[in-house]
């Protein structure tokens, strides 16, 4: 008996085009789960659908844009979910914004200490990371209240659970790095909407728990990579297909007992 068994299950990924959105994507296909990616980056749509085009059979998966910050975006994808595989099975909240310091996006990172952080990037993160979560759970909740059931699986990050220590962004050169207010206070707010959404729907066989990655590898420069190994309990940080586990065991019945908990899934980061 497989009791991590997804195959034919309908599974919504938001931010499906980004790193761990694509990654836990293609581990949900490749187990059998009818899988629709949606995102806002619609450049990267058509080389990603051609990608899985060769990967995967017709008929498995779906890429739709999405704005989660937008009524009407949410319910053309919710329809075109529904005409597709006639149902949603799981949600995984996966979309936000956060500064990254790979050696691709790190021209993002914001160098303000936290007494000059602009606040409007605080405003941008809270409208995407806080109400665009609630809002796209609110649409799909609606659905799954339809079908009688459903599981809502929402990301968080160690920064839900302790502040981040700002010496990680420091690479020696003068200028320093911080690690951003607007992250850590809209995935503080991840934990308890997880608790806030499980025992709302409990009674209406709508599950809903939050998972905690931390440090996805993504070429990251050496400096980076020194200081979070020494960081890190496990001294190293997390390769992106070592989630296909964790996610795959919150989609499916293996964790059917389980609603409001926040699985950690960082190496031990937040153990000491
Ligand atoms: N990468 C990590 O190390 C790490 C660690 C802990 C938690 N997380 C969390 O994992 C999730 C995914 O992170 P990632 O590293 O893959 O980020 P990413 O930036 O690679 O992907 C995020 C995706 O979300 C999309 N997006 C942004 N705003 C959107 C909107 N309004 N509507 C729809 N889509 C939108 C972006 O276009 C992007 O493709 C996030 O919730 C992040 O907080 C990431």
């Amino acid at each position: 008996m497989n009791f991590f068994d997804i195959h034919e299950k309908v599974i919504l990924v938001t931010g499906a085009f980004g790193l761990i959105g694509k990654e836990i994507s293609r581990g949900f296909i490749g187990q059998g789960a009818k899988v629709v990616l949606a995102d806002l980056n619609e450049a990267r749509m058509q080389s990603l659908e051609a990608e899985l085009r060769q990967e995967f059979p017709e008929g498995t998966f779906l890429l739709h844009s999405l704005d989660i910050t937008n009524d009407d975006s949410i319910a053309t994808c919710l329809r075109a979910t529904v005409e597709a595989f006639g149902r949603i099975d799981v949600l995984i909240n996966n979309a936000a914004i956060d500064a990254k310091f790979d050696k691709e996006n790190s021209g993002q990172v914001n160098q303000s200490r936290f007494e000059n952080y602009p606040i409007d990037l605080l405003r941008k993160s809270v409208e995407v990371n806080l109400t665009g979560t609630v809002l796209m759970t609110q649409h799909v909740c609606r659905q799954m209240l339809l079908q009688g059931s459903g599981n809502i699986i929402n990301v968080a990050s160690t920064y839900s659970l302790v502040a981040p220590n700002q010496s990680l962004y420091d690479f020696g050169e003068g200028t320093k790095n911080f690690k951003p207010i607007d992250y850590i206070a809209t995935k503080s707010f991840i934990p308890n909407f997880t608790r806030y959404i499980a025992t709302f729907y409990s009674k209406d066989n709508i599950r809903c728990n939050a998972i905690v990655p931390h440090g996805i590898y993504n070429d990251h420069d050496e400096k980076f990579l020194v200081n979070f190994s020494k960081m890190s309990p496990l001294g190293r940080m997390c390769e992106r297909e070592e989630l296909n586990g964790p996610f795959t065991f919150l989609a499916s019945e293996a964790s059917s007992y389980m609603t409001g908990s926040v699985l950690v899934v960082d190496g031990g980061w937040t153990a000491w």
